[in-house]
This record gives C-alpha cells, structure tokens and sequence, in this order.
C-alpha cells in the first residue's frame, strides 16, 4: 500500500510544480476530470469546476469511467458536462468583466482541443504568480473552459454524442426538431443563457485553419458573405494565427470565414453564437425530442445573449502524435524549445483573452522613481520621457499624454501630445503598417515640466474605429453595422447590453496607469522664465521623441517578445484577403 500512495502523491506534485515544466500528454476522461478537481481544490481563488448537470440541472449522455476521488478505484456512471471558470474570484461579482468561452470536444474524436483547453486552464492558474501579463488577463477576463463538452464522445472516441450531432445543434438556420438534442448543446446553450460571451473559441481538429462568420447556407448564396463584424473577426484572428505561429509542428494558422475555409452547415454553434441575437430571420426556438425534450423558452437567445465574436479553431489532426504536444516550457517562448501543438493553442487562446479588453501599459517613465508608487521628481525645464505599449487593440487611432493637478480633476491633454505621436507614428510606427503587431510596438514620448507642482501624467488612446464602421459590399444582411459586443463596446459609447448578472457598457478611451511627477524649481532663472506663462505644466519635447522613437520604437527590437507579450508576424501567414 505505502509504495502505491507515495507514488499518487508524487504524480499529484509532478502536476502540479509550479515552476518544473510539464510534457503534455492526452488524458482520459477520467484523468481530465481528475485534473479539472485538483486546479479548482489548488487554486480555489481562481478556479471553479461545475459540471452543467450541477449547476443547469441537465440529463446526462452515456456512460463514462471516472476515479473516486482520494482512491484509484474505476468506477462507472453518468458523463458529466463539465465546466471550469477561471478568473479572479476574490473581486467577484464584477458585472462588467467581460465573458470569454472555450470549447474542446465537440466532436469526441478530435482530442487536441480537449488537451488544449485543459492544458489553458492549468496555465493560467499556474503562471498567475509569476506572470504579470496572465495575472492581469485572469484578473480582467471571466474565462469559461468546458474541455470536453461532448463528454461521451470524449469517453468513446467517437464524433457524435451517441448517434446526434453536437455541432449542427443549434438555433440557427436549422429545423426546431433537430437543434437543442445533444447534452452538450444545451450546456453551451444555458452557458449563453447566464453569461455575456464576447468571444467564443471552439477547437476541432482534422484540418488546420481559423474560421469565423459566416458559415451558414444563408450567407453563402452568391459565394461567401462577409459578416458586419468582419474587421474585428479578421484583425483578431490574425492576431491569433501570428502569436499562435507553427509550434514548430504546423504552417501557420490560415484564417478567413468558415464558408471558405470549411464549409456552410446548418444549426452550427458559431453562426448561432455570434448572430443569433441580431439575424432574427434566421433564428429558430428548438423543440427537440432527445432526453425528454428541453423547455422551449431555453433555447430563445435575447437582444443580447448571442452576439459574440466566434471563432472555429481547426487545430491540425484530429490526435497529433503525443510527441509533438509540446511542453509548459514553451508557451510564452514560440518556437522555443518544447514547442508544439498545446503550447501554439494556449497562446491562441491568450491572445483571444487579450482581445475582451483594450490596456494602455506604461513601460518606462524616466527620470526613474526611487521605488514602487514614488513620483518621478525633476526640475522645471527638464524633460519627463514616458513610453508605452497598447494590448488587446489593433490600431491606435489616437494616443495623448494627459495630466492634472489633482485627482478630483479630469484629466487634461498635454497640448500637442497626439499630434506628435500621429507624426511619430505615421513615420513607421509598427502598428501603422502591420496592424497585428500593435501590442508589440513600444511607443513614446518626451515632455518638457514648464510648472512647479505635482501632477500625474498618464496615456490615454483611443483604438479600433474601423471595427465600429459599416463593412462593404459583400456583408450580409445587407448594410448592416457591426453587432458585436466586442466591436460596439470599443466604438460605441452609446452600446449598453446586459444579459444575466453581465453587461456591457461602450467606452472608447483608455488610460494608462498614472504616475506621479513633482516638479521643482529650475536650478537656473533663464530656464525658468520663458516657460512660465505657459497654460498646461507640460508639452512636447520634440527632440527626446524622435531620437528615441527612432532607435527604440521603430527598430526590429521592438518586435521581440519578453515577458509573455505579443505576437510575432510569421513567415508565410496568409493575408486575408477581403
Ligand atoms: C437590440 O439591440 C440593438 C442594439 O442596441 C437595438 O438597436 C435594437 O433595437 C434592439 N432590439 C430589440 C428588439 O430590442
Ligand atoms: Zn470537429
């Protein structure tokens, strides 16, 4: 007995090391649920694990092995649904942090989305410590991960939950009888039906490629339709694709709409998922007949249940080799070693989280503080040199350094300061010419202090106009706007939805934190003089920013990763081409 205990235990600690890397395997049923248990009983404050007949009170599909908990016995019963959710529990409820969903499993033979997923939720509980961008991600995002959501077909290997199809499920150009059949809809479903998604990403395998809207017959009549949300849809996924890179395993990620990159079905989760709410023609309330029929009323979509961006990740074969799984090692470090086909989907999956929430981050403020929270202390006459860098955004439309005197006033625009930064950028600026980079461009700039006092500067931006603008020509339904929670919430102050606990309220402008700048006589009264009459405390130093600029923001070092950051363009990602 004692042999066999110690040998749990140290398999218990090998999960769950900390800082020791770990080499992804493919669990079983069992063991996924066994890893589900023990990241909610570590990490309580982070993690909750639910199974959707817990907390929806749905059926259950099949019979599955699982392991009593504490002992190695096999027992067999039910196939749970279950759910995880990752986020920062002690700040909870927060209304307004925005809701992201991840699916593995759909269909039960392709196990590399079941094995991602679950290997997402391990990481982000473990690298939450130590990893200031996974801190503020979980933090900031209320991440929902059901890793095996057709959970029998998981357990048997096979495509379908018993003889339905999962993915043709839901209420979305499809007939009521034949949506809303398979368990694992519904615990989809009543997920949508208590939380705000705003992006959605779905993990298949059998081919490799990211597809987004449409994928319906509907939107497929002259060829394929764009969707109203299609800038967003596009920048995001290739923002995806180039973090995401090959794992060394793969070609990059190509991406484009579903119809064009698989195929147009009906009743898809994806189309339904994002459009539901808004393309009422082709919404349908479910009747199905399966496990003693499901009430009609729950499977109706509010105003503003289904309105995220939806993403269908088709993540190579269906079971890569185990070998080419990769390691922990490798998720921050693409094409590092232990690279491979967890560590590519993980770093997806952390740029879709990215994307919930623009974060202006303040990189640099010289002259240096003498320690955290300290002001930065300079003389009248002398310059303040602060750089940053945008997340979660693809363009900056408009960035400014913004000051005040005290926190009971707004803020205010140091004169000239977007003006400089539009030169500054226009000049070469990463974002300018390879959107997608955006989070990876360091920009900055230099003020001069004109006033005694203390003050605190901060960047404000604003990003991502074009994802509010009406598409083209081919987006169907025709001359529609945008509709998405994610592209309206950052273009449009006007956008307030709710739906369950959740909402969504548009805002447009984004600051940075502030930091503290004291700002002491001038050593010398000719310095001090002329500056004087001068209305703001602070303006633009000119030649700080561009001698800078040139050699630290435009230069290929600002496109290397260092602590987790952003993506990498790589070599031969196709370019979308609408
Ligand atoms: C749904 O929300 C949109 C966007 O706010 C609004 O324009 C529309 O009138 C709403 N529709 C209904 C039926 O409430
Ligand atoms: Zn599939």
């Amino acid at each position: 007995m004692a042999p066999h205990a110690s040998a749990a235990l140290l398999a218990v600690l090998a999960a769950h090391m900390v800082a020791g890397t770990r080499r992804y395997t493919y669990p079983t049923y069992a063991q996924a649920v066994d890893a589900m248990r023990s990241l909610a009983s570590h990490y309580p404050s982070l993690v909750k694990h639910t199974t959707a007949q817990g907390a929806y009170g749905l059926g259950t599909a099949g019979t599955c092995r699982t392991r009593t908990p504490g002992t190695q016995e096999r027992t067999f019963g039910p196939c749970l649904n279950h759910i995880l959710h990752i986020t920062n529990r002690q700040t909870l409820p927060d209304p307004d942090r925005p809701d992201i969903l991840f699916l593995g499993g759909l269909h039960g033979d392709e196990r590399i989305g079941p094995v991602s997923t679950i290997e997402l939720a391990r990481f982000l509980a473990d690298a939450y410590a130590t990893t200031p961008w996974v801190r503020r991600l979980v933090d900031g995002a209320s991440i929902w991960i059901v890793p095996l959501t057709n959970a029998v077909g998981y357990e048997t290997n096979t495509r379908l939950e018993l003889s339905l199809f999962p993915n043709r499920d839901f209420g979305y150009v499809q007939q009521p009888e034949r949506c809303m059949t398979t368990i694992a809809g519904r615990t989809v479903n009543e997920l949508f039906r208590r939380q705000l998604f705003q992006i959605v990403v779905t993990f298949h395998g059998g081919m490799t490629s990211i597809g987004y809207p449409w994928g319906s017959f509907n939107h497929h009549r002259n060829g394929p339709s764009r969707a109203p949300d299609d800038a967003a849809l596009v920048d995001i996924a290739r923002s995806m694709s180039a973090y995401a890179s090959t794992g060394g395993v793969d070609k990059p990620y190509p991406y484009g709409t579903m119809n064009e990159q698989v195929y147009p079905v009906h009743g898809g989760m994806e189309d339904w998922g994002y459009a539901a709410s808004f393309d009422r023609a082709g919404a349908v309330r479910c009747a199905p007949r399966s496990h003693g029929g499901y009430a009609p009323g729950r499977s109706d979509v509010t105003n503003a249940s289904a309105r995220a961006l939806v993403f269908l990740v088709e993540a190579g074969p269906k079971r890569p080799r185990e070998s080419t799984l990769g390691s922990s090692a490798a998720v921050l470090t693409p094409g590092g070693p232990g690279d491979g086909h967890v560590p590519r989907n993980i770093r997806l999956a952390l740029t879709a989280i990215d994307f919930l929430r623009p974060h202006v981050e303040l990189l640099l403020v010289e002259p240096t503080p003498a320690g955290p929270g300290r002001p930065v202390v300079v003389r009248v006459g002398r310059i303040v040199r602060v750089a940053w860098r945008m997340w979660g955004a693809t363009r900056i439309n408009r960035a400014e350094l913004v000051w005040r005197a005290s926190a009971a006033e707004p803020w205010a625009t140091v004169p000239g300061s977007s003006e400089v930064f539009r030169a500054l950028a226009q000049v070469g600026a990463v974002w300018a010419s390879t959107p997608a980079e955006t989070g990876a461009g360091t920009h900055e700039l230099c003020v001069l202090a004109l006033s005694t006092g203390a003050f605190a500067l901060a960047v404000r931006a604003q990003v991502d106009d074009h994802w509010g603008m009406p598409g083209g020509a081919r987006v169907a339904p025709a001359n529609m706007p945008p509709q998405s929670h994610l592209a309206r919430a950052r273009t449009d102050r006007g956008w307030a939805m709710a739906n369950g606990e959740q909402r969504v309220v548009g805002r447009t402008e984004w600051l940075s934190a502030p930091v503290e700048v004291r700002v002491g006589a001038s050593m010398s009264r000719s310095d001090e003089q002329p500056l004087r009459s001068a209305s703001a405390p602070f303006r633009p130093a000119l030649g700080c920013a561009a001698r800078r600029g040139r050699r630290r923001v435009f230069g290929g070092e600002a496109r290397r990763r260092e602590d987790g950051g952003p993506w990498p363009q790589p070599r031969g990602a196709r370019r979308d081409g609408a």
